[in-house]
């Protein structure tokens, strides 16, 4: 598909990929609201007038009320940090120290992007006491997303963001809302799956959770699409939407330790 838009932060489990199929799955309605927002790849690549886009994540947020209110500015201040100088293990460390300590929300923000593009992976992980402690990734010149971040500025115009538990924010759904959730994958075995995105980890408890409110907000006339891996597990899981469809591309992904599996990707239906 042309023209699709790119999110600007490395995400785990983005779905930029996806977008195309997950976005014909979307039912029509005026707001769409995110719960587990992450890069934003649905947001950019749907067309709803109105958008209510929420994380558990306050750094991911920060930075997406800066580049909505700030714009351009903002976009050059962040690309200030994207220098040849700034690209050794020194500064690195520096930097994600200065972040880790900065009360300045604007400098936090322009800092979480300059940590994305610049350590491991693109990884996002804290320690116990809330600090970012991912190591630097092996860059030689890394990407500053100029174009990707002016798009979703311009797109977020039509956005309100908010830093909240999935629970809270789908409770805040009226009936003409349709809500797109795309919560940590549900994990494939018990020693390597990515479920921490920030401070606590997503549990089978969680999932549980979120795929009763589904069919509690389904049976009050909302409409609701949840994504996770198409496994037998989440089969049970969401055994109350209406309809189950599935992705025929399969990702290739660590499974236990040093395996790898190749599996499917699943879109619950809750319409
Ligand atoms: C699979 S990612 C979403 C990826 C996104 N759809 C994209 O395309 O980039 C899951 C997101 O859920 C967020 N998250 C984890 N636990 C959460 C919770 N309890 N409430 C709200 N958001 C949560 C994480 O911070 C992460 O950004």
């Amino acid at each position: 598909m042309t023209n699709r838009i790119r999110p600007f932060l490395k995400w785990a489990g983005g779905k930029f990929k996806l977008s195309h199929w997950i976005s014909q799955h979307l039912p029509l309605g005026s707001r769409l609201i995110e719960p587990f927002v992450g890069a934003g790849a649905i947001f950019l690549n749907s067309s709803f007038d109105h958008y209510l886009l929420s994380d558990c994540n306050p750094d991911l947020i920060n930075l997406y009320e800066c580049l909505q209110k700030e714009g351009v500015p903002f976009i050059d201040f962040c690309q200030s940090f994207f220098t040849v100088a700034n690209n050794t293990v020194k500064r690195y460390y520096h930097l994600r120290q200065r972040f880790n300590c900065s009360t300045d929300l604007h400098e936090k923000a322009a800092l979480f992007l300059y940590l994305n593009r610049h350590c491991f992976n693109g990884l996002c992980r804290y320690n116990n006491k809330g600090h970012f402690n991912v190591p630097m990734g092996e860059y030689t010149r890394p990407y500053f997303p100029y174009n990707e971040m002016h798009a979703f500025h311009e797109k977020a115009q039509r956005a309100i963001f908010s830093c909240e538990d999935f629970t809270s924010i789908m409770r805040k759904a009226c009936a003409e809302d349709v809500i797109y959730c795309d919560p940590p994958y549900y994990p494939l075995s018990n020693s390597a799956s990515f479920t921490r995105y920030h401070l606590s980890d997503f549990t089978l408890d969680k999932q549980i959770v979120l795929a009763d409110l589904c069919t509690e907000l389904q049976q009050k006339g909302m409409r609701i699409i949840v994504s996770n891996h198409a496994i037998p597990e989440t089969r049970r899981l969401y055994k109350q939407a209406k309809k189950l469809v599935f992705c025929d591309v399969q990702r290739t992904i660590s499974a236990t330790g040093h395996q790898r599996a190749t599996v499917k990707e699943l879109l619950a239906l809750y319409l």
